[in-house]
């Protein structure tokens, strides 16, 4: 199997790439292919003749969208475009990655994860963008798989958050040393995702044909003041953090109360075996050390 992966050496590119085994891997990275051309988009893939493409470039810097939303529409939206008319015409497979925030825009209370079958109504541009991409790739590419997952945190830190301190357990533990007290809000809830445990969950969907949406997390779902909580006890620190709400922590982009993911279709088609996120961390730990 022949497979190009845009975005390779971002925060989950980078996961994916490894997650890969007994494939020819084309490991495309922002200077080898450009997904707001379809020109380019075209000739890396009838360069490389995939099978699959694993599509994880995107404009991620949330708060930044709000003010570039030309940018975030022409990657986002008119990216994901390219890449599933490019497919379609070659008849590749497309996975490509979405987000939680396409969900929550309601800003209501909600107790219960999202499935696949709900329907999106993202709460700020970036998640308007996102949601764009997942329309063009459901209209335009046949076999497709559109991934939708949340709070990424993998060794190589998200590319457009800043690299090393790109995730949010990075984030935490470089606050950890420089703060005498976090503050972190207690009234956004999530599903802290492992990019090793989504890499391999993608690696073994595109051997499939079961095209269609998946939400693909790590179990379980906490406030972001639950999972600084437990980062700052995995790494033996004592440093107080203090739960706060979203409105004494304002953003440019707003947040929803609420976009845990719900894995409805792996469990339908008795795939779901992603391990709880509170499993996965000490893994990430251990990886943060070795590295
Ligand atoms: N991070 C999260 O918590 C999170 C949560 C939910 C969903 N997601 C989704 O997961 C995916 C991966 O996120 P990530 O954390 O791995 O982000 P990342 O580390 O920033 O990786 C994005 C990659 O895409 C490349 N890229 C950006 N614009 C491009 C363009 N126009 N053409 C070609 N390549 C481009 C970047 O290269 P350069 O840096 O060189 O530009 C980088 O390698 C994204 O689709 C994101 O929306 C992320």
């Amino acid at each position: 199997m022949r497979v190009l992966v845009t975005g390779a050496n971002g925060q989950l590119g980078t996961d994916v790439c490894k997650a890969l085994k007994n494939v020819e891997l084309f490991p495309f990275t922002h200077d080898d292919i450009e997904i707001k051309s379809l020109d380019s988009v075209r000739q890396a893939i009838s360069s490389g003749q995939p099978d699959v493409v694993i599509n994880t470039a995107a404009y991620v810097k949330v708060n930044e969208c709000e003010t570039e939303q030309d940018e975030a529409f022409a990657v986002n939206a008119l990216g994901a475009r390219n890449v599933a008319v490019a497919c379609q015409e070659t008849g590749a497979k497309l996975v490509h990655i979405s987000t939680d925030y396409v969900f929550g825009g309601e800003f209501e209370y909600r107790s219960v994860p999202y499935t696949e079958f709900d329907t999106p109504i993202p709460p700020n541009t970036y998640g308007r963008t996102k949601l764009q991409g997942d329309n063009y790739v459901q209209h335009l590419c046949n076999r497709h798989f559109i991934v939708r997952c949340s709070a990424l945190f993998g060794i190589a830190g998200s590319r457009g958050k800043g690299a090393k301190h790109g995730n949010f357990v990075q984030t935490i533990l470089r606050l950890a040393q420089e703060q005498g007290t976090l503050r972190v809000v207690n009234d956004q809830i999530c599903s802290p995702t492992y990019t090793v445990d989504l890499a391999h969950k993608i690696a073994e969907l595109i051997t499939t044909d079961f095209y269609g949406i998946f939400h693909i997390t790590n179990k379980g779902n906490c406030t972001w003041y639950e999972f600084a909580t437990q980062i700052i006890e995995m790494a033996g620190l004592s440093t107080p953090v203090i739960p706060i709400t979203s409105e004494e922590y304002p953003q440019e982009a707003k947040r929803p109360y609420n976009s845990a993911l719900d894995n409805y279709h792996l469990r339908l088609m008795g795939m779901d075996d992603m391990r709880p996120w509170q499993e996965a961390l000490p893994c990430f730990f251990k990886e943060l050390k070795l590295a």
